[in-house]
C-alpha cells in the first residue's frame, strides 16, 4: 500500500505546493494529498506537512473498521488525526476516532501519543495510516524580526524554492537574492547558501537579516551577470517591473551566467518566460504559477548543463 502526504497550502500556491511533492516524494498528487511508494522525510518540506504510512483504505467509514480490524494492528500508547477532505461526512471526530480506536490493538494515549495514526477522509474513498514525518514548519517563527521590501518572497514561498532545487550539503547561490529569503531558508535546511544582489541597501538588509539568523559573509554586493563560481544549485527570482524588451535582454543576460556556474536552477518571474527559457537551451522539469493579487509569479524547475 502506497504512503499518503497530506499538503497544506492555499488554493493560490497549490500548483507551487504539487511541485514540491513531486520533487520530494517522487509521486502524484491530487488536491491536497499525495500518493508515492516511498516515505520520505519531509521535516523540512514548506506546503507537504505529513507523510503517512498507509495500512487501510474503503471507500466507507465502516468498510475501512473492517479492513483495520482484519490487520490486527497493534499500538500502545496512540492518537489518531482526522483530516477531512469532503463535506459529505459529517459524523463529528471524536466519534470516529473512538470507533477506530476499538479496532485497533492496545490502548490511545491523547496527552502524550507514542504512534500517531491519520484517517483521510476523501469524497470517494477513506484512507488509515501511520504519521511517519511531519514538517516541523518552523519558518513561520522567523518572519518578524527581519527586514523586509515589498518583492521579498514569502519564506514558505523561499523554502518551497530551496526544496525543488537543492539538498542538505548543496552549494546554492542566489543570483538576485533581495533581503535573503531564500538564503536563509536554504541555510536553515543544511543548504550551503550564498546571495548576491546588486542594490548595496538591499543587500544590506541581506546581510542584516542573515546575522539576526546567525549567518555571516554570506551575501555579496554583486551584478547576477558577472557572477562566476561552481554550484550545484542557482536560484533567480528575477527582477520585477521592468518592461518586456528590458526584462528579456537582462534576465537573459542572468540566466545565461546562471547556467554556467549550476547544473540545475529554479526561476521565478512575473511572466511566462517558456520561449527565452527555450532559446537558452533551458529544459523545464516543472513547472507552477502563483497568483497572488494583480502578479501571478512563474516558477520554472531548470535543467541547465
Ligand atoms: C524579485 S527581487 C528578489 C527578492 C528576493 N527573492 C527576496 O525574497 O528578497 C529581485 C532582486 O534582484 C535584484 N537585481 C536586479 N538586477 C540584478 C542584477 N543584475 N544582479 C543582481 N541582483 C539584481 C533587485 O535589486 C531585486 O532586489
Amino acid at each position: 500500500m502506497p504512503y499518503f502526504y497530506i499538503i497544506t497550502a492555499p488554493d493560490n500556491e497549490l500548483e507551487l505546493a504539487h511541485a514540491e511533492f513531486a520533487v520530494m516524494a517522487g509521486g502524484q498528487a491530487e488536491g491536497r494529498v499525495g500518493w508515492s511508494e516511498i516515505g520520505v522525510d519531509i521535516t523540512n518540506a514548506a506546503y507537504v506537512s505529513l507523510c503517512v504510512r498507509g495500512l487501510a483504505r474503503a471507500p466507507d467509514f465502516d468498510g475501512l473498521c473492517v479492513v483495520i480490524a482484519g490487520k490486527s494492528i497493534e499500538a500502545d500508547g496512540f492518537a489518531i488525526r482526522v483530516i477531512r477532505q469532503a463535506s459529505s461526512y459529517d459524523k463529528p471526530s471524536p466519534e470516529l476516532c473512538k470507533e477506530l480506536a476499538d479496532v485497533i490493538v492496545g490502548s490511545p494515549n491523547l496527552d502524550a501519543p507514542r504512534i500517531e495514526f491519520c484517517l483521510l477522509i476523501r469524497e470517494e474513498e477513506l484512507w488509515f495510516g501511520q504519521v511517519v514525518s511531519r514538517s516541523k514548519r518552523g519558518w513561520q517563527r522567523r518572519l518578524e524580526p527581519l527586514q523586509q521590501y515589498s518583492w521579498a518572497l514569502p519564506s514558505r514561498f523561499a523554502r518551497a524554492l530551496v526544496n525543488l532545487v537543492a539538498a542538505p550539503g548543496d552549494r546554492l547561490l542566489d543570483v538576485c537574492c533581495g533581503v535573503g529569503t531564500v538564503v536563509a531558508e536554504a541555510l536553515d535546511v543544511g543548504v550551503d547558501a550564498y546571495g548576491c544582489e546588486i542594490n548595496k541597501k538591499i543587500a544590506g538588509m541581506a546581510a542584516h537579516n542573515l546575522a539576526l539568523l546567525g549567518y555571516n559573509g554570506r551575501i555579496a554586493v554583486a551584478d547576477a551577470r558577472q557572477m562566476r563560481g561552481s554550484f550545484d544549485a542557482v536560484v533567480a527570482d528575477l527582477p520585477y517591473g521592468h518592461t518586456s524588451t528590458i526584462a528579456a535582454g537582462l534576465y537573459a543576460e542572468i540566466l545565461t551566467a546562471a547556467g554556467k556556474m549550476a547544473p540545475r536552477a529554479v526561476v521565478v518571474t512575473a511572466g511566462d518566460v517558456e520561449e527565452l527559457l527555450d532559446r537558452l537551451g533551458y529544459r523545464a522539469m516543472l513547472q507552477a504559477q502563483v497568483p497572488k493579487g494583480k502578479l501571478t509569479r512563474y516558477v520554472y524547475l531548470l535543467a541547465t548543463g
